[in-house]
């Protein structure tokens, strides 16, 4: 009887456990499509109690996620170009790097509102989704145009490590979040 019970009991806690771990192999087998899928999983895996096994809600995070970054990117690059002392070509990258995060910034706000249409019965999720990807795409292009600017020989030291890193980081997960919104367009 005792053993019976145990039994059950063991086999309720695999069965909890194999719950518990659905949601994430869902993300993995997402992420699986993606350029950058260890940086994926593990950047989605911290909302998986959000996410489920709901397409439209990884997407939705990926994409919120990506803007996050970009934001705190912009707000990141307008603090450097406050510091005094760096060169007059640091000083127009910067600039330039700001311009460029910003209108991925607009871009990526306009695609999560673009989204969320997406969901609502009645509209037409094709159009929506289409928008979507083009400006996401643009974003990213803008993200990649701004780490082109501190890949010349021009520019050294700390200055361009810490930029390029930092943009470098949220290229991927821009990107990652294009390819889950690619792979959710062409299942629907
Ligand atoms: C992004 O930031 C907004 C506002 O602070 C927050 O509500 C949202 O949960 C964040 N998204 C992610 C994926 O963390």
């Amino acid at each position: 009887m005792a053993k019976a019970f145990s039994l059950i009991l063991l086999l309720s806690l695999f069965c909890i456990a194999a719950i518990a771990a659905a949601p994430s192999n869902f993300i993995k087998s997402s992420c699986s499509t993606t350029q950058y899928p260890a940086l994926c999983v593990e950047s989605l895996s911290v909302y998986a109690s959000t996410i489920q096994q709901n397409p439209h809600r990884l997407v939705q995070t990926a994409l919120s996620l990506s803007l996050n970054k970009t934001l705190s990117t912009q707000s990141f690059v307008s603090k450097l170009n406050k510091f005094k002392g760096l060169k007059s070509r640091e000083y127009a990258a910067l600039r330039d790097c700001f311009e460029e995060i910003s209108d991925g910034v607009d871009r990526l706000s306009r695609s999560l509102k673009e989204l969320k249409l997406c969901n609502v019965k009645g509209e037409d999720f094709t159009w929506h989704i289409s928008n979507v990807e083009t400006w996401v795409s643009a974003a990213l292009t803008d993200e990649s145009t701004c780490t082109d600017g501190f890949a010349g020989k021009a520019l050294n030291g700390r200055i361009k490590n810490s930029v390029r890193a930092r943009v470098i980081n949220v290229a991927q997960v821009t990107s990652n979040a294009l390819a889950l919104i690619n792979q959710y367009a062409s299942n629907h």
